[in-house]
């Protein structure tokens, strides 16, 4: 049969996040029990006021300006003007259906080879390489997989210029997925600085940005809204993390008020022209709330931080005391361990890649968690890579909808105000980690 589709398409494949949930639902199926933390999607009840404008708004069928309401760029604008101490105007704000298809978006139309931290979220290399753009990897820091160094990003550039590339793009994530790192504000400045000494528009993805378990690093980012066309950072974040709303699609972009600024924004709106059209109309309204900065707003990102660091840092003990080789998580809802203080018996057991040791968790001990490879962690590395696991928190909360919308205000409220709360998911996973590693320690040398 002669090709169906093209030989960069046909590399695609199904994101590992979504293809744990199937493993995971086919194990279920099987009568296994399965502890998920394999998937990163927040899972606490929707403010109740941002709930009601996304019911209220459910007439309006119209297809929405390409850019997003007015209102809602506004808004987003606003609250980050906030966040950062900068100004930025709702000009400089481009809405679209979640923030990944605008990364897709900018590493289709930006010129030249891409940089990226390793480990880094699972989507960035297969949408670079899609872009049919060379990827190269900058190495972090071995003690928490995420800080970043002028020599390794000085390494990785001069090797990307030996093998003929010029890189000319660069994405940070802070809070990381999968790390949970949270930059300090002079690494940031170190790459800020290096970007602009190599001509290299810098994106920023800052979808977890609120929940940073230190509220003083919320404002730490490279974004200043500068019209400096010699130093391009483009900022994107969106509904999915903080608001528990993934699937009502809503994120955005805010590129600088520069000449490139401007080049870029404008192109990134041609292009969502041609493709998405527009974000859902409900949830741009409902959008409009969940960014404000009122007193209610407010006190929900603050109870959802609680919660998130309160079961985050939880695991993170757990693990530690387990023996794994563990960062402690600044912010998001991720853990990062590596299993490498049991590599002989892992090596006993055959298994020699993260991949092998992801599906030895579900399959041996009903616990979930997607293999480092998936993060562009290199199994083969020297940084015990093929050990690594990425652990999500958010399934650990409620059993189905009715839980999460019965008890979840209460939680929230409860965490927040530094009362004793129960989380019997969190330890039930505490409890099948014991497991696994107990059997590890009985593997027979
Ligand atoms: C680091 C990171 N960036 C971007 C996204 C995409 O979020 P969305 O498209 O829902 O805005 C995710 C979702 O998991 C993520 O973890």
């Amino acid at each position: 049969m002669a090709n169906v589709v093209n030989s960069t398409s046909a590399k695609l494949k199904i994101s590992p996040t979504l293809e744990i949930n199937e493993l995971v639902s086919k194990a279920r199926g099987e009568g296994k029990h399965v502890v998920h933390l394999g998937f990163g999607e927040a899972t606490f009840p929707i403010q109740r006021e941002v709930l009601h404008a996304h019911k209220e708004a459910s007439k309006e069928t119209s297809y929405m300006p390409v850019a997003g309401l007015e209102d809602l760029r506004t808004s987003i604008a606003s609250f980050n003007a906030d966040r950062l101490g900068v100004n930025i105007s709702p000009d400089q704000v481009v809405v679209a259906p979640g923030s990944k298809p605008l990364l897709f978006a900018l590493f289709d139309i930006l010129d030249g080879a891409v940089l990226l931290p390793r480990p880094s979220w699972v989507s960035y290399e297969p949408q670079v390489l899609h872009a049919g753009k060379k990827l190269f990897w900058v190495e972090t820091d071995a003690a928490d997989r995420h800080t970043i160094s002028e020599s390794s990003l000085l390494s990785t550039y001069e090797k990307a210029v030996s093998e003929g590339q010029v890189p000319r793009i660069m994405l940070v994530n802070s809070p990381s997925n999968p790390t949970g790192h949270v930059f300090s504000a002079s690494c940031v400045q170190t790459i800020k600085e290096f970007c602009k000494s190599k001509e290299i528009i810098l994106i920023t993805d800052e979808i977890y940005s609120d929940i940073c378990f230190d509220e003083s690093q919320k404002g730490i980012s490279p974004f200043d809204s500068t019209t400096d066309d010699s130093e391009t950072v483009i900022l994107t974040g969106g509904l999915s993390k903080t608001y528990s709303a993934g699937g009502w699609r809503v994120g955005y972009a805010i590129f600088p008020p520069s000449e490139k600024g401007e080049i870029i924004r404008k192109t990134v709106l041609a292009y969502a022209s041609e493709c998405w059209s527009a974000a859902s109309a409900p949830a741009q309204f409902a959008s409009i709330k969940a960014f404000s900065t009122s007193e209610d707003m407010c006190t929900y990102r603050k109870s959802v931080t609680a919660l998130h660091r309160y079961c985050t840092l939880k695991l993170y003990s757990a693990l530690k005391e387990l023996g794994l080789d563990v960062g402690q998580p600044g912010g998001a809802f991720y853990v990062y361990p590596s299993f490498s203080p049991y590599s002989t018996q892992l090596n006993k057991l055959g298994i020699i890649t993260s991949a092998d040791l992801s599906a030895w968790l579900i399959r041996e001990c009903g616990l979930a968690a997607l293999p480092g490879s998936a993060f562009g962690e290199d199994d083969n590395g020297p940084l015990h890579g093929r050990f690594r696991l990425r652990m999500a928190t958010s399934y650990l909360y409620f059993q189905n909808e009715v839980d999460r919308y019965e008890e979840g205000y209460d939680l929230l409220k409860r965490c927040a105000s530094g009362e004793e709360i129960q989380l019997p998911y969190l330890e039930e996973a505490i409890k099948s980690l014991g497991n696994a590693v107990w059997k590890l320690k009985n593997v027979r040398l």
